[in-house]
């Protein structure tokens, strides 16, 4: 273990994602869903242990009037997130190798920031370092600013607790490479779990472990392996954010906000006659045996009344990131799997079509959208954007800048994407946030951009790329090997893209 890691799995990096959460317009999407006001004006935000960066670094490009700043003490992360905010020319970024425990001292940082943002963090390390964050929090945030905050929970996490202990424990004494012996130890649970009493009384932690196998291993090293490994009630968070004078504005994963899809009329009940908000939030956490939490904290931040809330939705501008062809008419909730009605969201759906639309445009313009009445369409907006079908977008104005910045950005990942597969997302200066774009889908949007018209041409120009790195494609699990089946295969995929995912990326201007 290296000093300056305090227990923290350093060996090996981090997997380069990037979470829709940390948008700045899903943020004040959901802080709209739960009454309060988003900060406004220029605003300055703060990512605490931002991993490899690629959140901040996609976010700062899309959002050319924030300014951003992130830090994470592992300096290989830092290093490669610095590279990419340097390739694509982000100016409104900074990134820092700092520990939480000395990062508010440092004086290039702002006196005060409006959002703060730390995703999958709160669980993984130490006491110190989880003291560390919430001094942060109140030197640094912003009267008016919120929080938000994501972490592994009780009761979700009881059963499991013991599976990550055995995994750990096999890891710490073993000898070798960090990889290896995560391989053990995932071997070696499953010999303990076909032997053990306790796996029998907990199947749901046999298929869970069946689950972690098919797992990236650096997520898995970084998730499981670290000495601090805390599940929390809520009630203990929302204590620990009392200390930096902040409040409980709700839950950042806005489908909680629909109760249908999470609770029986039972539950609904129990929690209605719960008047203290901790414990009802801590009692729902029972209901639905929640594992892992998306909170919003806000410090005095103001509530909406009841006519600036209806201006505030009506005034937010939403886009399809899927074709309506694709979407899934069924979305999943604490109850499982739930049916959308054809009857209210097939209207909706039709509205978006022709691209981003604020809410007043869409019941204006749509009467099958204005017959379905402000509850049912608020409902149903929610529920879209919760299951990551529709967008809150930023506002038209401003959106030449940002394409400015998003084509920068995602030049430059896509540059990147030739020689390492590694960044999956392209940004939207419509939507502010990302689009998953795989690697091969980079290569044929790239191609496109330079002139290739037809999706053979797009192939070819993969091929290419691929061809001098010796790369080949692998179909149901047998490698292709001639020059024809690569691009006939890489043919196939490039119609489906055209078909499917380009018209998004040219209504969203990611390409
Ligand atoms: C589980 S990862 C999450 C990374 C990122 N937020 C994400 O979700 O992709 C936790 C990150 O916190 C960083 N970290 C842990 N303790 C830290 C500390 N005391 N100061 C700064 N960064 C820390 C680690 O290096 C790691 O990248």
């Amino acid at each position: 273990m290296s000093s300056w890691s305090s227990g923290y799995v350093s060996e090996i990096t981090y997997t380069h994602g990037y979470y829709r959460e940390l948008n700045p317009s899903l943020l004040r999407f959901a802080a709209l869903v739960n009454g309060v006001r988003f900060p406004t004006g220029r605003l300055a935000y703060c990512e605490l242990g931002c991993g490899q960066g690629v959140s901040t670094n996609l976010l700062a490009a899309s959002n050319p009037d924030i300014d951003f700043y992130a830090t994470d003490f592992n300096p290989a992360q830092i290093n490669g997130a610095k590279a990419l905010a340097a390739a694509a020319k982000t100016p409104n970024v900074a990134f820092y190798d700092t520990a939480f425990e000395d990062f508010a001292d440092d004086p290039s940082l702002p006196a005060k920031f409006d959002v703060i943002a730390l995703h999958g963090i709160y669980s993984w390390i130490s006491a110190d370092s989880r003291r560390a964050i919430i001094d942060f929090i109140a030197r640094k945030l912003n009267v008016g600013g919120i929080v938000y905050l994501s972490y592994n929970t009780y009761p979700g996490w009881a059963a499991a607790e013991p599976m990550r202990q055995l995994l750990y424990d096999h890891v710490q004494t073993s000898q070798g490479p960090i990889l290896e012996r995560l391989e053990s130890a995932l071997k070696f649970a499953e010999d303990v779990a076909s032997k053990s009493a306790f796996f029998t009384a907990n199947p749901i932690i046999k298929a869970r472990l069946e689950d972690l196998k098919t797992k990236s291993r650096n997520y898995l090293a970084h998730e499981y392996l670290n000495d601090s490994f805390f599940p929390f009630y809520f009630r203990q968070v929302a204590s620990d954010l009392a200390e930096a004078k902040l409040s409980f504005v709700g839950s950042a994963h806005v489908l909680d906000h629909i109760a249908s899809i999470n609770l029986t009329a039972d539950q609904q009940n129990l929690l209605a006659a719960e008047k203290d908000p901790i414990r009802r939030e801590g009692v729902r956490d029972y209901a639905v045996n929640q594992q892992f939490r998306k909170d919003l904290f806000g410090k005095g931040m103001s509530p909406h009344t009841a006519n600036s809330r209806q201006q505030a939705w009506l005034e937010t501008r939403f886009a399809l990131s899927v074709r309506v062809e694709d979407v899934s008419m069924t979305v999943k909730g604490s109850l499982g799997e739930a049916q959308l009605q054809e009857a209210v969201y097939r209207p909706i759906l039709e509205a978006f079509r022709a691209g981003p639309a604020t809410l007043h445009e869409v019941i204006a313009g749509h009467k099958a959208v204005a017959d379905l009445g402000w509850q049912r369409v608020q409902e149903a907006v929610t529920v879209l954007v919760g299951a990551d079908v529709l967008h809150p977008c930023l506002p038209a104005k401003g959106e030449t800048a940002r394409i400015k910045a998003t084509n920068a950005f995602n030049a430059a990942v896509m540059e990147m994407s030739k020689d390492a597969g590694d960044i999956t997302y392209l940004a939207s200066p419509v939507t502010g946030g990302a689009l998953s774009v795989s690697r091969f889908r980079q290569f044929f949007a790239l191609a496109q951009q330079q002139g290739g018209k037809t999706p053979e041409d797009w192939a070819k120009a993969a091929w290419q790329i691929l061809a001098a790195q010796g790369q080949q494609l692998v179909k149901e699990g047998k490698t292709l090997t001639t020059e024809q089946e690569n691009i006939a295969e890489l043919t196939a995929q490039a119609k489906e893209f055209q078909d499917k995912q380009l018209p998004i990326l040219k209504t969203l201007r990611v390409i």
